[in-house]
């Protein structure tokens, strides 16, 4: 299937979904998370995949949500609850493929592509990659249903911290918290993520969607991402409140300044 901004490939029972803007560390514009929840959607309509691996073209899974222009462009009216509210919708739909989904981390794995990954069923890191939820420095509210998934994941508590602080983490930390299943030697990923997959292509494909069902309906019982749906009007509150807007000139200066 042909995209811009990603790769999808189905060969037999195994999938790859690949970010690739490497130039840009595959961060998540507008068309990119189009093109994910397209994709997602691509998958289901091959029937033979059984796992899709989810990972980054480059030195890293992704660097989050584009953030070029985030400062000085806004996208015409009728376009921006859409906009808003793609990274929803794109995170809802790898959550709700019927593959079982396998996200291959590393370099950086920041914001919106933690909750990337987060929407992913299993997640495998190198021990070099590092993560970071930015989004309270950009003066922005984490949206695209990453708190009820991050909730879900690691809880509450380490939810607000990781949120509210926006420090750092590593691979080995977010293994500790239950965010990544397995953290291998980055030599290793590859082999140890394809070792993984290789585990699960050698069960039935009933099984194995009956499986991630049965585990999505109960993740949805214990903490429903349904309260997502409003995760667009808080983020397009915060585009217009000014203490958030200095909040993010200062962090994009920042990250400008160490060009
Ligand atoms: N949006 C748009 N472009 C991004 C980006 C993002 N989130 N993250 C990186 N890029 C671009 C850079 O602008 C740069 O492009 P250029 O070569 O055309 O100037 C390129 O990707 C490489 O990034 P660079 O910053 O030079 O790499 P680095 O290794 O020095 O730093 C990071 C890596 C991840 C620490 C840094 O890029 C960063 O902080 N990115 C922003 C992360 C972020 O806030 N994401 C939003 C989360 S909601």
């Amino acid at each position: 299937m042909r995209f811009a901004t990603i790769e999808a490939r189905a060969g037999g029972a195994r999938g790859e979904l690949v970010l690739n803007r490497p130039d840009k560390l595959n961060a998540l514009d507008h068309q990119a998370l189009v093109e994910l929840a397209d994709a997602a959607r691509w998958f289901d309509r091959q029937p033979e995949v059984k796992v899709v691996v989810v990972s980054g073209n480059g030195s890293s899974f992704s660097a989050g949500a584009d953030v070029s222009g985030f400062a000085t462009e806004a996208p015409p009216p009728e376009q921006v609850h859409a906009r808003a509210d793609a990274g929803r919708l794109m995170a809802e739909a790898i959550e709700a493929m019927d593959a079982v989904t396998v996200a291959r981390i590393h370099g950086y794995c920041i914001g919106g592509a933690v909750v990337l990954a987060a929407a992913c069923d299993l997640r495998v890191a190198a021990d070099s990659a590092v993560l970071s939820i930015p989004e309270v420095d950009l003066g922005i509210p984490l949206a695209w249903g990453g708190i009820p998934r991050l909730v879900r994941e690691i809880g509450p508590a380490m939810t607000r911290e990781l949120v509210l602080t926006c420090r750092r983490f590593s691979a080995t930390e977010a293994r500790e918290l239950g965010l990544v299943n397995r953290v291998v030697p980055e030599q290793q990923l590859l082999d140890e993520t394809d070792e993984l997959v290789t585990q699960l292509l050698q069960k039935s494909a009933l099984t194995l969607a009956a499986t991630k069902r049965a585990v999505r309906a109960a993740s949805e019982q214990m903490l429903s991402t349904t309260s997502a749906w409003s995760d667009a009007d808080t983020l397009m509150t915060a585009l217009s409140d000014p203490e958030s807007r200095r909040s993010a000139e200062a962090y994009l200066r920042r990250m400008g300044d160490r060009a």
